[in-house]
């Protein structure tokens, strides 16, 4: 089951992100109704052994880093099983890397076990940093719950710790170096996202899309950005803050899509991979795992071959900006963050 997994444009696929639930403890009004959406039926969510058999397969094939999302991962109640047994896992060059994109809520109280389990980096999302707008964008009124798992992972060794806001006019565009300053303020990295047309309610209008420019303009009128060259892979580009130890990222999935250097895959919680957020196909891992008299040695070479055909099936890039785009099937939350 060996040799990388490169497809027809020479992208070398190394990082697979995990969606473990569509399930979120928030009801972020880009994301979710209120009411939240049809979950997927239990039975369908992956085991974690399924799980963990499929990241070994991954991990062979040259999967470096496995990315825990959601949803919100931390609702799955076996989190701290997942990342354990995958941390264990040897990659081709070493021990792979566990990373999780959190909204940081029940954090505070789990990572001291979730580090103990392996897990090596966090993202954390928080899109402002004012208590009622919080509670008004998300729907919930926890943002204590969010800085406590922001201040314990700033606390934690796990480097570098990064916090993600989606950029939204008439909504957080006013506090944009206020997050920034926040950031810095704990020692962690901002990275703003621009809104990306993943929404339940399929809302998504370019017209309220922060974009890179913009928010560079904002943060410049502040700081002196200069760029940090040497982004490989990485959806952020990055920018040092005034010369000094701090950074900011921008990532720029519309107005300038890193699609050309994309080296991610998806897994979703109900066992589709997905070569891309923006493609609608998806190459059905539970029907190769469930299927009757599958075993385990036949199902290893079976995941493998199912994950080829997926990378094989890669395009070089999303379409958003075609005027022809259609806003795939899915919504974030079920495709994974
Ligand atoms: P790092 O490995 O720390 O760079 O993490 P990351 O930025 O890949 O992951 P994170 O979960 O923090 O995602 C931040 C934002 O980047 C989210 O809005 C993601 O949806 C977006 N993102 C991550 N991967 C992709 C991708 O393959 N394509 C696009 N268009 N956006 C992505
Ligand atoms: N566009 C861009 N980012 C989004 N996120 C959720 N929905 C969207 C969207 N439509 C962000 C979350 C989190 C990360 C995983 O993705 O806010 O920071
Ligand atoms: Fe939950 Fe993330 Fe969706 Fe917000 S954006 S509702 S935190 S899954």
């Amino acid at each position: 089951t060996s040799g990388a997994l490169v497809d027809t444009h020479g992208r070398v696929h190394r990082d697979l992100r995990i969606s473990l639930t569509d399930r979120c403890s928030l009801r972020c009004t880009y994301c979710m109704p209120e009411q939240g959406n049809e979950w997927l039926a239990r039975a369908s969510i992956l085991s974690t052994d399924e799980i963990v058999e499929v990241a070994e397969v991954a991990a062979a094939l040259g999967i470096r880093t496995f990315r825990l999302t959601g949803g919100e991962p931390l609702l799955r109640a076996d989190i701290v099983d997942v990342v354990r047994r995958i941390a264990r896992i040897e990659g081709e060059d070493g021990p792979v890397e566990v990373a999780m994109t959190t909204n940081g809520i029940s954090l505070a109280k789990k990572l001291p076990d979730l580090i103990a389990a392996g897990l090596t980096r966090l993202n954390i999302s928080i899109d402002t940093v004012d208590r009622q707008r919080f509670a008004d964008l998300t729907r919930r009124d926890r943002i204590e719950d969010v800085f406590e798992g922001i201040a314990a992972a700033a606390a934690s060794e796990l480097r570098p710790l990064k916090l993600n806001a989606v950029a939204m006019r008439g909504v957080n565009d006013d506090e944009l170096p206020d997050l920034v300053a926040f950031a810095m303020g704990v020692g962690a990295q901002l990275r703003f996202i621009e809104q990306m047309p993943l929404d339940a309610g399929h809302t998504w209008d370019r017209s309220t899309m922060v974009t890179r420019e913009e928010i560079l303009e904002k943060l410049g009128e502040r700081w002196q950005l200069d760029p940090v060259p040497g982004r490989g892979g990485a959806p952020a580009e990055k920018w040092r803050i005034d010369g000094g130890p701090h950074e900011v990222g921008v990532i720029a999935s519309v107005t300038a899509p890193f699609c050309g250097a994309c080296d991610r895959l998806r897994l979703t919680a109900d066992g589709q991979f997905r070569n891309c957020l923006f493609s609608n196909a998806e190459y059905d891992l539970t029907a190769v795992m469930r299927s009757e008299g599958s075993v385990p040695g036949h199902r290893a070479d079976a995941i493998a071959a199912l994950l080829r055909s997926c990378v094989h099936g890669k395009l070089p890039g999303h379409a958003i900006n075609d005027p022809s785009f259609l806003q795939p099937a899915r919504g974030m939350n079920a495709i994974g963050g």
